[in-house]
């Protein structure tokens, strides 16, 4: 299966085998990350993104088959993300896959970005389904039953931003370059997280539901005032320590709800997106999986942050339970993994377009 991924900044290009039995073997992951092109803007940029992914998206493709050893005529099917995301972005990557598919003769599988990241712990590991995911990214925050493609249900979400926005927009205060994840996590080592009492919102509340927004203002206000290193380090440590302890509350009360739901067996547990990248907030994650008594995985940090291999596997999941797509299937840049979810609960419509995710 060759998978298509454009719907943020990276372009990125798979292809993965999977074989009934057999670990799924990723033949080729090719990613070329924009981050420079967005870095003078603090941010992305839809319309510069969308214009390097149509600039990228052949030679991306090509190098993809080239590194699999595989030609065109040798795939079963072609697997592109259809949303949710940036549209111009999304559109470019799905146009593609369209082309190659009709070129190729062979099935379209138009994929759910959410859904590749559901997926992605499955890339290198075996983990059978159900199992209980927080998917943590810059764009996402939710936590999720996984019983298989197409069978996702949503136990809570972010009712305002994610908590790599978070990570992001305080960092950018504090001055780090964008995406500020990464540097923040690096500036939070040796500080004293106690110092700076921030926001702690939704603590101990009913639900799953995770906020951020609050944290996000007292903190880049403190940050605006700030001139110290010291005082620098020990307000990141405090964002980091309470990020991950909000992450790690919510995502207690969803163990609970799954635990009710399957009688307390298949306890497995897998964080995904790139805030899965920080440690202390995988350590904190994985303390609290090993208390309850859940597996803890991680999908390795290739397959955290965005990549195509994970859009492949989902394809190619699709493609084995027949689930295709036809040709004029539309990019859409809001699409709720669990639909139902999204319009039960108002809270989590952002805007007059309805659920973005
Ligand atoms: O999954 P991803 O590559 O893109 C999507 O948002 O879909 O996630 C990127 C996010 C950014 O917000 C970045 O700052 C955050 O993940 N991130 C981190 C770390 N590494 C990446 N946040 C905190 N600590 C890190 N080490
Ligand atoms: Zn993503």
């Amino acid at each position: 299966m060759l998978g298509i991924e454009t719907s943020c900044d990276e372009t990125a290009a798979s292809v993965v085998r999977l074989t009934p039995g057999a670990p799924v073997a990723v033949l080729s992951s090719v990613v070329l990350s924009q981050t420079a092109e967005h870095a003078p803007y603090g941010g992305v940029v839809p319309e510069i993104a969308a214009r390097a992914h149509v600039e990228s998206i052949d030679a991306i493709v090509g190098r993809a088959l080239a590194d699999a050893g595989v030609t065109p005529a040798a795939l079963d099917g072609v697997a592109a993300t259809a949303g949710p995301g940036l549209v111009g972005g999304v559109m470019v990557g799905l146009s593609f896959g369209k082309a190659m598919a009709l070129a190729l003769g062979k099935p379209l599988i138009a994929v759910n970005h959410l859904e590749g990241h559901a997926l992605s712990a499955r890339l290198t590991a075996d983990i059978p389904y159900p199992f209980l995911l927080l998917l943590v990214s810059g764009g996402h925050c939710q936590l999720l039953e996984v019983a298989g493609v197409g069978a996702c249900t949503r136990l809570g979400s972010t009712i305002d931003d994610a908590a790599g926005e978070a990570f992001d927009k305080i960092g950018g205060a504090l001055g780090l370059p964008y995406p500020a994840g990464p540097a923040l996590e690096r500036l939070a080592a040796g500080g004293d997280e106690s110092r700076y009492p921030l926001p702690r919102a939704l603590l101990g509340r009913a639900g799953c539901d995770f906020s951020f927004s609050g944290l996000k203002t007292a903190a880049a206000r403190l940050a605006a005032t700030m001139t110290g290193d010291t005082d620098r380090r020990d307000l990141a440590a405090a964002v980091q320590a309470a990020i991950a302890r909000q992450l790690t509350d919510r995502t207690e009360r969803a163990m609970s709800v799954y635990d009710s739901a399957h009688g307390g067996g298949q306890r497995r547990f897998v964080v995904a997106g790139g805030v899965a990248a920080n440690g202390a907030v995988r350590k904190a994650l994985e303390t609290l999986a090993t208390r309850r008594g859940f597996s803890f995985s991680a999908p390795p940090l290739a397959y955290c942050t965005d990549n195509a291999a994970m859009i492949a596997l989902a394809g190619a999941e699709r493609l084995a339970l027949g689930l295709t797509d036809p040709l004029d299937v539309v990019a859409r840049p809001r699409w709720p993994l669990d639909e139902a979810a999204a319009r039960l609960n108002p809270t989590h419509i952002a805007g007059r377009k309805g659920a973005k995710a």
